[in-house]
């Protein structure tokens, strides 16, 4: 019931709480001010629109100047809000043609009131809810002068060595598009008023892909590949509205996505329409030269105007090299022309040109409806993998707790990667909020300094804390700064003397009751025998210690589910749900084999000799502190035509004793195709609310838009013919019927 008051209070706070003085600007007649503008513009001014400083580049009056002769366009990292107005009144007050600047920054998982990294929030599988920590990130961040943030990454990734696993929303297109157009949403939402930040969907494209997890390796795509996995939540993102579109680090398939012309030029902006602009990532148009593309600058320049990006972050190729490009007939300046009308468009529709100041608010930030929301999603973020002997939640006749583990009370790490406005002081730890549930009975010792930390020197206190109580909850996991950009990892344990901690705390005999804390899936076969429970909470942000605390003591129950695949063995890399089956599957025959134990074969079958082929929990996996049964899946048709829907239902009852959310997954296979399609592909879900013994007869309906796949030729094809379609509890745990499509 407390949900459903938090949930009206964020409604009304949200209609309620925009900023009085409104951005106005009609999208009518934009196109006439740019013309009109464009044809005032000097060459230089033009480059200037085109090129993006970093803030801390020498505050100089040297970069005043720039700005008032219009030879910057945009500024990411503004630190100052005094600062940042004052550019902006040279631009717009002291510059010729007073256009004024944007301003960015990388606000990903919140500004000051940190949410769950994104991958942690996608495993709420509550849109809404992603939306609504969106909006606040959007309000907070606004309020400091920031216009345009460099979110949502909207990369599939299938390899947790990847450090920028963290940032995305796992591996499935359809979950990363609906979680990405939430995020642009609570953004964008009402892009006239100035609380509104500017989305930018990146890393475009294939930059999660990164061969063996290296943060910016090489990817290799098929086109199949890239239309039917990798562009679709972009696509639905530049539908939505999306106003801009980061080009990627990553050489995609010999050609580096900073200079792609197929991807940038072909796809998004004659297949797609795109009319908002492109701004490169992180200098990563003259590391073209590095990836053997481009011999120099000049080159550089070159390949990416004529790729289709419209704005240089911190290079400064374009700056250097636009006007010899145009002199020496390698360009005209209509593609100039063409990158500056994208760029002041996206400045037109935020209403930058009526207005460009920040006006300084009071209290902008840590609202209670903001700390609330991160709490709620900080909950159903949590993923509940194990539960054994139901020693969660907690016994509330138990008089002393053990609370242990160098993720405790680590109120920095729990904020994540990408958290650079997140405060640590500011964060609400597990230690602090489970103390203040049950005071006296809790008894801490950290065990470890922090998740690398090798040495064994605060164990026996932590023995001793578990001798004295009556369960231990360990804090493990990895630190914030082991996930994220350039933190990729080979070896996905639990770092540093974890492991060793978990067993000596099991030698006490306790119940164990395990949270990790993480940016990406961890591999947990060391410790699984000693934990009772595990409950997984990702990097939960500034309320992740209250939301935890929640799920310990039952006052709320998990409901989240898994977005990604976790793998056994590190050897099983990738491992993710919607693989294409082989002429020889794997089988129940390549299930149960202790890992690094060969076996003889027993099939001929794509699987391991040492190792269980599944993974060690699936993509949609989550268990409750009640149960849900399925049964009675029905499809309303045997056979479908093409404009038909095809309505799929099942039953699903909570046969436990806990009120719990579950959410209920519908998935297809396309049985024969002329190109094979993937085991199964998430269509659809919904998260619903079950009190003990009620049970609901949950509607989905199949569109043709859903049965269909992009073709060799790059057609998007509805094929008729055999159709399987699955409902349950995870990728796995299904019930499933058949029907065909004349
Ligand atoms: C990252 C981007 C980020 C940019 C600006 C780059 O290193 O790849 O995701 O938006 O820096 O900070």
């Amino acid at each position: 019931m407390k949900w459903f008051f938090i949930g009206i209070a964020l409604s009304v706070f949200l209609i309620s709480c925009k900023r009085p003085a409104e951005r106005r600007s009609k999208s009518d007649g934009i196109e006439e001010k740019i013309d009109s503008l464009i044809g005032l513009m000097t060459f230089e001014e033009k480059i200037g629109q085109m090129q993006q400083l970093h803030f801390s580049q020498s505050v100089s009056d040297s970069l005043f100047n720039l700005v008032r002769k219009g030879q910057v366009g945009s500024f990411l990292n503004a630190d100052s809000l005094e600062l940042r107005n004052k550019l902006q009144r040279i631009a717009v007050e002291e510059s010729r043609l007073g256009i004024p600047l944007i301003f960015g920054r990388d606000v990903i998982h919140g500004f000051r009131t940190v949410f769950p990294i994104p991958l942690g929030q996608s495993a709420s599988w509550n849109d809404s809810l992603v939306k609504a920590a969106a909006r606040i990130a959007a309000l907070e961040a606004s309020s400091q002068g920031i216009d345009w943030t460099f979110s949502p990454m909207m990369d599939i990734a299938r390899d947790p060595r990847w450090g920028r696993i963290a940032e995305g929303c796992g591996e499935d297109p359809y979950l990363t598009s609906i979680m990405g157009i939430a995020m642009l949403q609570g953004y964008q939402d009402d892009l006239k008023n100035s609380s509104s930040l500017v989305a930018c969907g990146k890393h475009y494209v294939g930059y999660g892909a990164a061969e063996g997890g290296r943060d910016y390796n090489t990817t290799l795509i098929p086109e199949t590949e890239l239309r039917n996995v990798y562009l679709p939540p972009f696509k639905r993102f530049i539908e939505e509205g999306g106003l801009t579109i980061m080009s990627a680090f990553n050489d995609l398939n010999g050609t580096p996505a900073s200079g792609n012309e197929f991807t940038l030029r072909q796809v998004l902006r004659n297949e797609w329409n795109f009319n908002g602009f492109v701004v490169s990532d992180w200098n990563s148009m003259p590391e073209m030269i590095s990836h053997g593309y481009c011999k120099d600058e000049y080159e550089v320049a070159l390949r990416s105007i004529v790729a289709g990006v419209d704005m240089e972050m911190v290079g400064n190729a374009y700056y250097k090299n636009l006007y010899s490009l145009v002199k020496n007939g390698e360009i005209t300046e209509r593609l100039i022309n063409e990158s500056v009308r994208n760029i002041l468009r996206v400045k037109f529709k935020t209403g930058l040109f009526d207005q460009p100041f920040t006006e300084v608010e009071k209290q902008p930030f840590l609202k209670s409806v903001y700390l609330e929301t991160a709490r709620k999603l900080a909950e159903e973020s949590c993923v509940l993998l194990r539960n054994d002997k139901n020693v969660l939640p907690l016994n509330e006749r138990i008089s002393h707790i053990a609370v242990i583990g160098p993720l405790a009370d680590a109120n920095l790490d729990q904020l994540g990667t990408w958290s650079p406005d997140g405060r640590p002081e500011e964060t609400r730890t597990p230690l602090l909020a489970l103390k203040e549930i049950y005071a006296e009975k809790i008894v801490y010792a950290k065990g470890l300094e922090n998740s690398t930390d090798k040495s064994e020197k605060g164990f026996s206190e932590a023995v001793t804390a578990a001798n004295k109580s009556q369960v231990v909850i360990l804090f493990l996991g990895e630190g914030a700064l082991l996930s994220g950009e350039n933190h990729s990892r080979a070896y996905l344990r639990l770092p540093g003397a974890q492991v060793k901690l978990v067993e000596n705390i099991a030698a006490t005999g306790k119940p164990i009751i395990v949270v990790i804390m993480a940016g990406r899936p961890l591999i947990l076969s060391d410790i699984e025998r000693n934990a009772d429970a595990i409950l997984y909470a990702w990097h939960p942000g500034t309320m992740g210690g209250p939301a935890i605390a929640d799920l310990i003591s039952g006052n709320k129950n998990p409901s989240g589910k898994l977005t990604v695949s976790f793998p056994r063995f590190e050897g099983q890399i990738p491992v993710y749900y919607n693989h294409r089956n082989t002429g020889r599957p794997a089988s129940k025959l390549n299930t149960g084999i202790t890992a690094g134990d060969p076996v003889n074969p027993v099939n001929a079958a794509a699987a391991y000799l040492d190792l269980d082929y599944t993974p060690a929990y699936p993509f949609g996996y989550g268990l409750s502190y009640t149960t849900f049964e399925y049964s009675d899946l029905t499809v309303s048709a045997d056979t479908i035509s093409m404009n038909d829907e095809l309505k799929v239902s099942v039953v699903v009852k909570n046969t436990g004793k806990y009120n719990g959310s579950e959410i209920v997954q519908l998935y297809i296979h396309d049985r024969y195709a002329s190109l094979t399609r993937p085991v199964k592909e998430l269509k659809d879900f919904k998260k619903i609310a079950l009190e003990p013994g009620e049970s609901k007869r949950i509607e989905f309906y199949l569109t043709k838009d859903k049965l269909g796949f992009y073709n060799q030729s790059g057609q998007f094809i509805i094929e008729p013919g055999d159709f399987e379609v699955f409902a349950g509890k995870n990728s796995f745990d299904v019930l499933n019927a058949r029907f065909y499509l004349k």
